[in-house]
Order: C-alpha cells, then structure tokens, then sequence
C-alpha cells in the first residue's frame, strides 16, 4: 500500500523529516500509574489541570490517589475552558507560575492538555501573548527553550494532543483559534487509559472520532514533505512538515481502526473492544499529525466553530451561544475538501478510502474524491452528525467570510495536496452546506 512516489525528490525541497516523540503508555487503568511516571520525571510538585466537567469524577480522584501515592504534592486548577483563549491560558500560566510547580499533570480532553501545554511556555518565558505564534497573526517567534515536565493524560479518544507539540488556542480578539506549535512543548509522558472514555456519552464520542478519523486522512493526503521547501538550519524544520513515511504508518492504522469500530463505539459504552481500540487510534492520528500536520479540513474548521449561527449538540452542556464541538466542525467540511483535493493525489485518497472500509474494487483514479467524501458520509449519517453546515446555520452566503477567516491558517493550508487560492476555499464552503 506504500506509496514511495509520493515521496521523490523536488528542486529545492526537504529532504529530510524528522519525527517527536512523547514516551507512551496505553491500558486500561494505567492511570494509577500517573503518579510513579510524574515521579520518574523529577516531579515533586506537581500543577494539576482539569475542567469543570471532571472536577468530581472518578478519573480525577483515581490520578491523585496515584500522585498521593507517589509523595507528589498537588496543586489543583479545574478551571480549563473548553476551547482555551488567550486569556484562559494565561490564567493558568499564572497558576503554574505563583504555585512555584516543578512540573504539570493534565487530565481531560484537547482543551485541558492545550491549556497546559501553553501554561508551562507562558510561566516559564512570558511575552505578549502573540509572540510565538506564527504570522499573519503571531510575532513568528521559537518558543525559546524546554519547559517543566508534562504528563498529559487524556480522558477522551480524538484529539491526539497527549502526543503532539501542537496546542490550539482562541484569540479573543479575533475570535479564531491558531496553532501553537513547538517541540518543546511535546509532553514528557503521555498515560492513555482508555477506560477513561466508558463514561463519554455518543456525541462526544462521534465527535472526538471524527477529530481523529480526519486527523489520519489529512496527514494521509497532505503535501509531500519533499514538496515542502528546504530548510536552512536543523532547528528551523517545523512540526507541520508534511506527509512523510512515520505519518504514514500511522495514520493508515488508525483509519482501518477508526472505519472499523466508530460507530460501534458511538452505540454502546459498554463495547470496551471498540472504545479502546478508538483511544489508541487517536493516539496514533495524534503521532501521525504531531509530525506532519493536518490541513484543509481543520484549517477550514475554526471558521465554521466562530461563525455558525446555531447549534446545540446533543450530550454536551448547553450554552448561550452556539457550540460546534471541535471534531464536528471539522468533519464538516471534509467530504467537500477531499472530493476538491483528491485530484492532486487520487491514490492517495482511494487508499485512505480503502482503509476506512470503503469498496474501491472499481474505483478510478478519477473516483477517489467521490469515494472519500461518500464513506465518510455514510459515517456522519450512521452517527447522528448534522448534515453539513446548513445544520449550524450557515449557508452559501457565508462563503465569503468563512473562506476569509480560514485564509489565516496559512501553514496548513499550504499543506494540502493541492495548491489553494481563497477562491477555492470559498468553493469548498459553498459544497459543504448540504449533503444529503
Ligand atoms: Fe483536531
């Protein structure tokens, strides 16, 4: 199923891709572990970060009970936003930074181990918030050096961020969310147990499956490393550096699991075979994507979560305004994206196709976009995800705007398989507004 071609040489670009790596430990009930891993790191005081949500859970007492165990003394902020902004962040930099912590646990979804992610940068070298972010919006400056230890432990199977030195953070100002991205701030140790992942209800885990299934594809069919440019020095290589033989691997396994057991997991928590294969194969789109990046379709997406006009998923808690949960606005627009790209690298996509269980017996190289784009749809369809963007109240009108936003994304737009203007993204808005 290779696809070496993909990867020949190109005038004047990479040629060479380097991969990061957090140590990992999978299981059931390995969080009771927590406590001897942060030990191993050196931590004596540890900063522990949850959200609201967990504050009285099971999971949360089973990961002090582990640090109590490991003579760690604990400082406990539940205050993590579910989508952390500029400020959020901020708040718990200061925590980590008054508490005099010498390392930090997270335990929770993306938004808890993107908070942390970002405390530890902001405590340890503070700066204009903007700073090291790239630009149109940051200052373009290297997060300057390591930061305390972090052991992220996930209690959902999508996000990936237990093994990636990404962290994605809303400006408030702007209302859009941007990419945070460092080696420096990969975790130490990522502790998955995925009986975390029993209590979640369906939508959450529809959700946070699509974040994955689209995490895989999009690494899958992303620029060639070697379409990349060169770099000039070693430290200038950056994570979003395009597909490459390791994501590969990766992100093909976690698509044959993904198409195999979602909507398994979606029916019945009590379905541990599906639920624990669904966690490891986020954990493999996460060290699929930490090292080449993702593209159209979450470049597309913090337009769709900032603009959509209504929306209430199901299983979530309710808000004054509308919430499209991370993956959903994702998987939104990608049956559109992949039936634009899939042109640019048609094996590419009947591959990834393939490993989602889809029939390509037949299919033609001209297919594969029609291919993608319809296994995912039966996908949505089988577990209860709205029928394109029409659902969050947008329609073709808001083309222009949604494709304006989307246009800041600029690194992982520029990682497509194929080259994109802001026309074709507004294209691609327009045949995302209904699919059925
Ligand atoms: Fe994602």
């Amino acid at each position: 199923m290779g696809c070496c071609h993909y990867f020949a040489a190109t005038e004047g670009g990479a040629e060479a891709f380097t991969v990061e790596m957090p140590r990992v430990t999978f299981g059931r009930g390995v969080l009771a572990e927590v406590g001897a891993r942060a030990r191993a790191r050196g931590i004596k005081r540890a900063a522990l970060y949850t959200d609201p949500y967990l504050k009285d859970s099971e999971h949360l007492a089973r990961a002090r009970a582990s640090l109590a165990e490991a003579g760690i003394d604990v400082g406990l902020f539940t205050e993590v936003r579910i989508e952390p902004s500029d400020r959020s962040v901020q708040a718990a930099a200061d925590f980590f930074r008054d508490g005099n912590f010498d390392g930090a646990i997270s335990l929770g979804g993306g938004s808890t181990m993107d908070t942390t992610k970002g405390a530890l940068v902001y405590a340890q070298y503070p700066a204009s918030f903007d700073s090291y972010f790239a630009p149109p919006i940051g200052g373009g400056q290297a997060v300057p050096g390591p930061v305390k230890p972090h052991v992220a432990c996930p209690t959902t199977s999508g996000t990936g961020s237990e093994v990636t030195g990404l962290s994605v953070i809303l400006f408030e100002s702007l209302k859009t969310k941007f990419v945070l991205g460092s080696r420096y701030i990969l975790p130490a140790e990522a502790v998955i147990d995925s009986a975390c992942t029993d209590t979640l209800p369906r939508m959450v885990v529809a959700s946070t499956g699509f974040d994955l299934l689209s995490h895989a594809i999009e690494c899958y069919t992303a620029r060639a490393y070697t379409r990349w440019a060169k770099i000039a020095e070693p430290g200038a290589r950056p994570m979003i550096q395009g597909a490459n033989p390791w994501s590969d691997l990766h992100a093909r396994e976690a698509l044959r699991i993904v198409g195999q057991y979602l909507q398994r997991g979606v029916a019945d928590a009590s379905d541990h075979e599906a639920r624990d294969s669904l966690s490891w194969a986020a954990t493999l789109a996460g060290m699929a994507f930490g090292n080449s990046g993702t593209h159209l379709p979450h470049a597309l997406s913090y337009a769709v979560s900032h603009l959509a006009r209504h929306f209430q998923p199901p299983d979530y808690p309710r808000r004054d305004t509308a919430f499209v949960p991370h993956g959903i606005s994702v998987i939104l627009n990608s049956p559109s994206v992949f039936r634009y790209t899939a042109e640019a690298a048609p094996a590419r996509h009947l591959e990834a196709a393939q490993c989602l269980a889809a029939d390509v017996r037949d299919a033609a190289a001209e297919d594969a976009g029609e291919v993608v784009a319809g296994r995912i749809i039966e996908l949505m369809k089988a577990t209860g995800i709205p029928n394109g963007l029409a659902d969050v109240g947008l329609t073709d009108s808001d083309a222009p705007a949604l494709a304006e936003s989307a246009m800041r994304q600029r690194r992982a737009i520029g990682n497509s398989p194929r080259d994109m203007a802001q026309q074709d993204v507004q294209t691609i808005f327009e045949r995302a507004v209904r699919y059925w």
